[in-house]
C-alpha cells in the first residue's frame, strides 16, 4: 500500500562567515562584559562575513552542499525558497542571485520569504504544499542572514546577539513514511514593533535624516521578545506532538531557533524535553535568524548526532511577531 507523500529533507548544507568576533572583542567596542553575555545568553562568539561576501554568497554555497549531499544538480530544483531579512537588495528578491550563482538556467520559482527567525520553517511548510500537491517535485529550502550588516555596533542591546551565515536543505517527495509529519505556523501581528528595522522601507524611506537617527539598525524589545518567545515556542512545540499523537518521550532531538540558551531551557521545562536532546551551538554563532535552524540541522547531520528514524521537533520564533513548529520522522 502506497503510504501519503511527505516532504523529506535529502541534503543540507551551510555556510560560516569567515571572521569570528568574540565576546572579548565586543567588551572594546561597547559598554558589555563576557560575563554578562555568557550569563544572560549562552554566546561566546558568533560569526561577521567579510566585506565582499553578499546574502546571496552565503546561500548559494550553502544550497550548493545540499544539492551535493542530496546528489542532485541545480537544475533538479523546481523552486528556491530564501529565507532571509537581509536580502543583497530590496529588488529583486536574493532567490534570482542564488539560482544564478548555483547555475541553474531551468527557470525555476525563485523567491524570497520574510518570516524572519521562522524563516526556514515557514519556508518548509510552503516546499510542503507544493510538492503534496504536484506542483513541485524539489525544492531548495535557504535560510540566511547577513545581520552584521544592519546591526549597530554602538548598541549593546542587539549588536551583542547576532551573527552571519546560511543553511539550506533540499526536499522532495517520499511515500515510504519518513519525512514532515506536521506543520504549523503563527504570527503576532500587535507585536510587529518589538523586532523591527524602521528604516529603509515605503514607510521610512531612506534619507539623510534615516541614517543619522540610526533607523537602519535592529531595534528590539528584549525582554518582551523574550516573554513571548518561551510561551509561543512551547505552545507551537506541544501542538506538533498533540497533533503527531506523540508525547515529550516520543522525541529524539529538537532542532531549535538558537537566540538565547535561557529561552531554550525554559521551552524544555515547560514542553518537559530535556535539553540534551537539543541541538546547540548558540555558543559559537549566536543568533543567526533564519540561518539559525538550518545551520544546526546541518551539523547535527553531518557530526551524526541524528539518525534514520528519529523524531525531530523544529521550533523557531522571530520579527512579525512570526513562529512555527514542525515535527519530522527522520
Ligand atoms: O531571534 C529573534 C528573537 N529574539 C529573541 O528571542 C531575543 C529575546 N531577548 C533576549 O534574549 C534578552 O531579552 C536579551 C539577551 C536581549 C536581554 O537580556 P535580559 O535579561 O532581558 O536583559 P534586559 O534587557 O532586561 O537588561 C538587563 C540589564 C539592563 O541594565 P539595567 O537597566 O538593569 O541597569 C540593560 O541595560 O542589562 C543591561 N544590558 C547589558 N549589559 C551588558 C543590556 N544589554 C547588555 C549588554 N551588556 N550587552
Amino acid at each position: 500500500m502506497t503510504q501519503e507523500v511527505r516532504i523529506r529533507i535529502v541534503g543540507t548544507g551551510s555556510y560560516k562567515a569567515a571572521g569570528v568576533l568574540t565576546n572579548q572583542d565586543l567588551e572594546k567596542m561597547v559598554d558589555t562584559s563576557d560575563d554578562w553575555i555568557i550569563e544572560r545568553t549562552g554566546i561566546r562568539e558568533r560569526r561577521v562575513a567579510q566585506k565582499d561576501v553578499f546574502t546571496s554568497d552565503m546561500a548559494a554555497h550553502a544550497l550548493g552542499q545540499a544539492l551535493d549531499a542530496a546528489g542532485l544538480q541545480a537544475n533538479d530544483l523546481d523552486m528556491i525558497i530564501c529565507g532571509t531579512v537581509t536580502p543583497d537588495r530590496q529588488l529583486p528578491a536574493t532567490a534570482a542571485y542564488v539560482q544564478q550563482k548555483i547555475g541553474a538556467t531551468n527557470h525555476c520559482a525563485s523567491f524570497d520569504l520574510a518570516a524572519a527567525c521562522a524563516g526556514f520553517l515557514y519556508g518548509l511548510s510552503i516546499a510542503d504544499v507544493f510538492i503534496k500537491t504536484g506542483k513541485a517535485k524539489t525544492i531548495g529550502i535557504i535560510g540566511v542572514e547577513l545581520l552584521s550588516r544592519v546591526l549597530n555596533y554602538k548598541d549593546r542591546n542587539t549588536c551583542v546577539l547576532f551573527g552571519d551565515g546560511a543553511g539550506a536543505a533540499v526536499v522532495t517527495g517520499d511515500t515510504s513514511g519518513r519525512g514532515l509529519l506536521s506543520s504549523h505556523l503563527f504570527t503576532d501581528g500587535s507585536l510587529t514593533e518589538s523586532l523591527f528595522i524602521p528604516g529603509g522601507g515605503s514607510r521610512m524611506p531612506a534619507s539623510r535624516e534615516t541614517v543619522d537617527n540610526h533607523q537602519h539598525y535592529v531595534h528590539m524589545a528584549g525582554k518582551e521578545v523574550f516573554k513571548h518567545a518561551v510561551r509561543y515556542l512551547s505552545s507551537a512545540a506541544k501542538l506538533a506532538l498533540e497533533t503527531n499523537g506523540k508525547g515529550p518521550d516520543d522525541v529524539d532531538v529538537v532542532v531549535a531557533h538558537q537566540a538565547n540558551m535561557r529561552i531554550l531551557d525554559a521551552v524544555s521545562r515547560r514542553v518537559e524535553i530535556p535539553l540534551e536532546k537539543f541541538v546547540l551551538n548558540i555558543e559559537h554563532y549566536g543568533n543567526t535568524s533564519s540561518a539559525s535552524i538550518p545551520i544546526a540541522l546541518d551539523e547535527a547531520v553531518r557530526n551524526g548526532r541524528i539518525a534514520q528514524g528519529d523524531t525531530m521537533l523544529m521550533i523557531a520564533l522571530g520579527g512579525g511577531i512570526s513562529w512555527a513548529s514542525a515535527l519530522l520522522n527522520w
